[in-house]
Formats: structure tokens, C-alpha cells, sequence
């Protein structure tokens, strides 16, 4: 990677988790935080543990984040979670539009471009993902994709784009153990990156995502235009985390 962007560790816990176990998972980030050096580190936890991530994180290196916001403000929008509270949580980071919530909630590209307006308006910095689905790539498909999932969030222009993050996370990498070759990842974030350049945000962070471990990271880190990584599964267990984390070079 380009060493002028700092580097991005995210781990997105998704539905898992309780009292108990995140205990130990944040007791465990907390014990070798250290070794990680000159790499932000974040969790994005499911909104009733932001408190607990809170109370173990703060004044520690480790961010934490959200999975999800609303667009709107207040009001009556039973079951949202504004950006007003989770700035309330000590929240920096929120994934806008993750595969999951395009797939399951029909999440709309314009409207995870809302989201990601609704986060900046509140000092939080969104992790903006697109990614194409298997039938996508083998139909050719995979750049008008992402290209689609990109233009309201382009749209947002320059000073946005420099606030936020972009993570490509190819849907059938998610959770498949069928990682992306760095070949293939780099050649989707120079396509993204080129996008960005054009809008004059050249050195926003493009991270991946999918069934990355500590095994296949450095591979993945030493494309020029990975710039970290969104951790599924492999952010459950602290040492694995981290060693995901250590291997950015
Ligand atoms: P996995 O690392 O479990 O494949 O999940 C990736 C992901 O969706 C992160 O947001």
C-alpha cells in the first residue's frame, strides 16, 4: 500500500456476540494492542454492546463503530439508530451499506450515500462497502457494479470522500472462506481508487473485506491499493485480530 494513507484494521462482529463473550474478546484487543504499530484498529459492534465497547475501549488505540445508522435525524422511525446517538456512544466509525443490508434489507446505493451524509453531519467517519455478487463477476459485470454502488457516494464530492472509507467486500468472499487473489482485489481497488482520483479524493482508504485471516493478510496488504481490511469472522477471536492487524506492512 501507499504508506502516506494510514492504515485500516476493522473488524465487523455482525450479529455475534454477549456480555460475556465480548469481555473477553475486548480484554483480549486490550492485552496486545501494543504490538500493533502505526495501524488504526476498530470493532463494529451490534448497537446494544456500544456502551461495553465504550467503557473497555476509550483511552485505549482501539476505535469502535456501528454497523448501521439511520438517514434520518429523529422521529418516528421505530427500531433506527440516529447519529446523534451513536456520537452519544463515542462512536467514529459506522459501515454504510454493508452486502448484508443491501441483500437482506434492500439498502439502496442512494440510500447508503444518506447514510454516510447523515454520519458525516455527526463527526463519524462512514466505512461506505460495495462488492459485486459471483453472478456479477462471471457475467462480467463486477466494475458497473461497484460503479453504480460508488456514483451518490462519489456525487458526496471531494471533502466527503475525504472523511469517509470505502470497503470492497465481494459478496462471495463474505464468510465462504473463498478470499479474493490479491491480484483480483487490487485490480477492483485500482478501479475504485481511479474513481475516487477523479473526484479528487485520491487518498481515501479502500479496504477489503472477505474471509480474510491472519494468513492470507499480508499478501492482500502488499497491493498497492489495499489499504486495510474489513475482518468478518476472523475479528472474533483476539489473536487472530490482531495478527491481521501486525501483518500490515
Ligand atoms: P468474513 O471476514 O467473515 O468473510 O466477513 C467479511 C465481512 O463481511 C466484513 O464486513
Amino acid at each position: 500500500m501507499d504508506q502516506s494513507r494510514t492504515r485500516l484494521v476493522m473488524g465487523n462482529w455482525k450479529m455475534h456476540g454477549s456480555l460475556a463473550e465480548n469481555t473477553v474478546l475486548l480484554d483480549g484487543l486490550l492485552a496486545g494492542a501494543a504490538r500493533v504499530q502505526g495501524t488504526q484498529v476498530a470493532v463494529c459492534v451490534p448497537f446494544p454492546y456500544l456502551a461495553q465497547a465504550r467503557q473497555a475501549l476509550v483511552g485505549s488505540p482501539i476505535g469502535w463503530g456501528a454497523q448501521d445508522i439511520s438517514t434520518h435525524e429523529r422521529g418516528a422511525y421505530t427500531g433506527e439508530v440516529s447519529a446523534a446517538m451513536l456520537a452519544d456512544f463515542g462512536v467514529s466509525w459506522v459501515l454504510c451499506g454493508h452486502s448484508e443490508r443491501r441483500a437482506l434489507h434492500g439498502e439502496t446505493s442512494r440510500q447508503v450515500a444518506e447514510k454516510a451524509v447523515a454520519a458525516l453531519g455527526a463527526g463519524l467517519a462512514p466505512v461506505v462497502c460495495v462488492g459485486e455478487t459471483l453472478a456479477d463477476r462471471d457475467a462480467g459485470q463486477a466494475e458497473s457494479i461497484i460503479a453504480e454502488q460508488l456514483a451518490p457516494v462519489l456525487a458526496l464530492g471531494a471533502d466527503a470522500l475525504a472523511r469517509l472509507v470505502i470497503a470492497y467486500e465481494p459478496v462471495w468472499a463474505i464468510g465462504t472462506g473463498r478470499t479474493a487473489t490479491p491480484d483480483q482485489a487490487q485490480a477492483v481497488h485500482a478501479f475504485i481508487r481511479a474513481a475516487l482520483t477523479r473526484h479528487g479524493a485520491g487518498q481515501t482508504r479502500v479496504l477489503y473485506g472477505g474471509s480474510v485471516k491472519a494468513a492470507n493478510a499480508a499478501s492482500l496488504f502488499a497491493q498497492p491499493d489495499i489499504d486495510g481490511a474489513l475482518v468478518g469472522g476472523a475479528a472474533l477471536v483476539a489473536e487472530e485480530f490482531l495478527n491481521i492487524a501486525a501483518a500490515v506492512a
